[in-house]
């Protein structure tokens, strides 16, 4: 069985960890019978400095025959994030309906927590965050420009289709899981829609009765991740809050350099994008030092999204021996390896 994958490596360290990465995909399917026709485009900022664009024009066309997409990280210094990412990344997931962006957050065995006298046991968590509205949405705009009176406006999103949707495959995850969903809020400080997010919440909630809840306001939430990490298990967040819990949970469990993610369109009637959950890295970008282990996770991701859960288990337990093992790391979990050391240790035990 072939699989037929995007490759978009983008900016930064993307273009070190996506091929590391890649490699480790194709040991894998050696072992299990299956391979990939990778299909590299250099969309970039490199991309867009020589031609105008991040992408092509047609660019979700040349993507939407895809099996998935499998991309490095969008952005770097010299080209505005706000014209590199809305040229390139967030077009990807709102044009093909990746709503979920899926990103798990465990504490591995042998990495240490910054937080003190917390273990693996304490650390386990599925953060499900909104993926195509709420607060990044493109409605808005500036009046008087330059003049004294200038303003801008930006209009937050917040559909009962999208909220549902969200809500619904968060509760479906945690009976896969511990049976415990929290919602992300803000309904004491943002009127409209953060009381429309927590009805849409309550009445989501009443369909999974074996499924407990908890919801706090973003505010203290962010203080419970560090203070009380073992409350949660699924966490639902809308677009923003769930991008700020995804930097802060991988955090607190020892590297951003490892933590996966997946931007999802469950009904696959478009192809769905992985992606780790850290950005260009532009300050350690080009020296081969870069942690490999989040974008080799997210293929693990996409393993399982492409129908082979045995050998996403396999990915996700040769990260775990070479994490805990310790002696191929790179330093963000306090080793020396290179990243194609670190990658090539993974691939090893496959
Ligand atoms: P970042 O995630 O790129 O970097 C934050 C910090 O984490 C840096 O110190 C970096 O060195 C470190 N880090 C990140 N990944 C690492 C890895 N694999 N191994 C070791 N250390 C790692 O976030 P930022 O600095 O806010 O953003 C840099 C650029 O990336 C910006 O242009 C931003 O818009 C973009 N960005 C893109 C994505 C994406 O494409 N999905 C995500 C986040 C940020
Ligand atoms: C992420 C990133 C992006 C986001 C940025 C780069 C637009 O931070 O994937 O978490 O906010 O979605
Ligand atoms: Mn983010």
């Amino acid at each position: 069985m072939r699989h037929k994958i995007a490759l978009i490596p983008g900016d930064g360290i993307g273009k070190e960890v996506v091929p590391a990465a890649a490699r480790v995909l194709d040991a894998v399917g050696k072992k299990f019978g299956f391979d990939f026709e990778w299909t590299a485009f250099d969309w970039s900022c490199e991309t867009y400095a020589r031609t105008g664009r991040m992408m092509p024009e047609d660019g979700l066309d040349q993507l939407r025959a895809f099996a998935s997409i499998f991309l490095g990280a969008v952005g770097f210094p010299g080209v505005p994030d706000h014209v590199s990412l809305w040229g390139l990344l967030i077009p990807i997931r709102r044009g093909f309906h990746q709503y979920i962006n899926l990103r798990p957050v465990r504490l591995l065995k042998g990495v240490k927590s910054p937080l003190a006298g917390r273990g693996p046991a304490d650390i386990d968590m599925l953060i499900v965050r909104e993926n195509n509205e709420g607060e990044y949405s493109e409605i808005g705009g500036r009046l008087y420009k330059g003049a004294p009176e200038e303003m801008a406006v930006q209009q937050a999103i917040f559909t009962r289709k999208g909220c549902d949707r969200v809500m619904r495959f968060a509760f479906e995850q945690a009976l896969k899981r511990r049976q415990h969903v929290t919602s992300a809020t803000k309904s004491n400080g943002i009127i409209h829609s953060m009381p429309y997010w927590d009805e849409r919440f309550a009445a989501m909630a009443k369909a999974y009765p074996s499924v407990k809840t908890a919801q706090y306001h973003i505010d203290i939430l962010t203080a419970h991740f560090v203070q009380h990490p073992d409350w949660f298990d699924v966490v639902v967040g809308s677009n923003l809050f769930g991008d700020i819990l995804s930097d802060l949970g991988p955090a607190i469990a020892g590297s951003i350099g490892i933590a996966p993610g997946g931007n999802i369109n469950p009904e696959k009637e478009y192809p769905s994008m992985f992606e780790p959950v850290h950005g260009s890295a532009p300050d350690i970008a080009g020296k081969n030092v870069a942690n490999p282990i989040a974008q080799i996770w997210t293929g693990a991701m996409m393993l399982e999204h492409l129908g082979h859960p045995d050998a996403a288990k396999a990915v996700v337990a040769a990260i775990e021996r070479v994490v805990e093992e310790a002696r191929t790391v790179t330093r963000d979990l306090g080793g020396k390896a290179s990243t194609t050391e670190a990658a090539e240790a993974v691939a090893a035990l496959l």
